[in-house]
């Protein structure tokens, strides 16, 4: 149920959860200085308590209060706000609650580029909030995908289309470094270019995850994906599936579903959840995937999505 911004505004302010836009995906949100609502967040999800949320600020001055300590490099990452940057830093662990941090010592916080949810930030101060879907599944890039997964009567500010269709980036700052915690809508290339510093990427998850989300389910349409390298996988595999999920040049005779031009990230990112959704949406049991694509720039946040997409875990 689409509400004002006054209106959302109000909700929060009272303890309630609201789905925002945002410029990457849409998120569930609950203030900062309401813990019921953020449980309540975590219940409508089905999210796992120890996968902690990232706080969303509309300006830097914010962050004071949020973090203990403001790290190195900061100011060139910074730069990068508003945008599809998420920065961990090491939290002020009076002013952020512990169901915010998962019990962590470090808060997640990002200056989303939206100017409604912006706005509405000015408003209400800080807001928690995870990706606005199902836990496991794909996230939600428009009003009708939030009220698939949380029904008609859930208010959304509604932002229009997600312009990025992807999470932001996760990294952690550290002394001389920084790391690569989850991929997203800045590229890895894009962020050693202006941070500086060659990231150290965390390629394979440690017993204990610094980005606990990395462990879970996640961006899982209901039917079974089947990840093809090439042209020819494809046509081999055609018989075991009922479509394709490729690009406007996938050679098929099942029905296609289009991420648009081959190796044009943005498009590619921004079709993504809406056809990840789509292939439940039409009741397809097995679809085949074209990955057939670079794996440099954006186009390494793109595969990263299909094989977490696909994987199931
Ligand atoms: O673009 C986005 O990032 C969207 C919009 C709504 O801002 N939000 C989003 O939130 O994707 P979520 O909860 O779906 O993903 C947040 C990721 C998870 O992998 C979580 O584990 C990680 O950030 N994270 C949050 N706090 C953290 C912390 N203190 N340390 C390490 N990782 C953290
Ligand atoms: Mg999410």
């Amino acid at each position: 149920m689409k509400v004002s911004l006054e209106k959302a505004a109000a909700l929060l302010s009272h303890g309630e959860v609201v789905a925002i836009p945002t410029e990457t995906v849409y998120g569930l949100a609950a203030s900062l200085k309401q813990e019921t609502a953020i449980q309540k967040i975590f219940s409508l999800k089905g999210r796992p308590q120890d996968n902690p949320l990232i706080v969303h600020i509309a300006d830097v001055k914010s962050l004071k209060v949020l973090v203990s300590d403001v790290p190195c490099f900061f100011d060139k990452a910074a730069s990068l706000w508003p945008g599809p940057l998420t920065i961990v830093f090491p939290a002020n662990l009076k002013n952020v609650p512990d169901v915010v941090r998962a019990g962590l010592d470090t808060v997640a916080v990002r200056i989303p580029f939206h100017p409604l949810t912006l706005k509405l930030i000015k408003m209400t101060g800080p807001l928690v909030a995870p990706s606005a879907n199902l836990s496991g599944s794909p996230s939600a890039t428009s009003v009708k995908h939030v009220e698939q997964d949380f029904g008609q009567n859930f208010p959304v500010l509604d932002g229009g289309r997600a312009e990025k269709g992807v999470e932001s980036t996760v990294i952690r700052l550290h002394g001389n470094s920084w790391e690569l915690l989850r991929e997203g809508g800045y590229s890895e290339e894009r962020l050693s270019e202006v941070i500086g510093r060659g990231p150290v990427a965390i390629k394979n998850q440690d017993e204990k995850p610094r980005s606990p989300g990395m462990k879970y389910r996640h961006y899982s349409p209901k039917c079974q994906l089947i990840l093809c390298a090439s042209q020819e996988e494809i046509q081999e595999k055609e018989n075991l599936a009922r479509g394709v999920l490729g690009f406007s040049d996938t050679q098929t005779q099942l029905p296609l579903f289009s991420l648009g031009k081959r190796n044009v990230f943005s498009e590619n990112l921004y079709e993504l959840y809406h056809n990840l959704r789509q292939l439940d949406e039409k009741q397809l049991r097995v679809v085949l995937v074209d990955m057939d694509f670079d794996k440099t720039e954006l186009g390494a946040t793109l595969a990263n999505r299909l094989e977490k997409a696909a994987a199931k875990l």
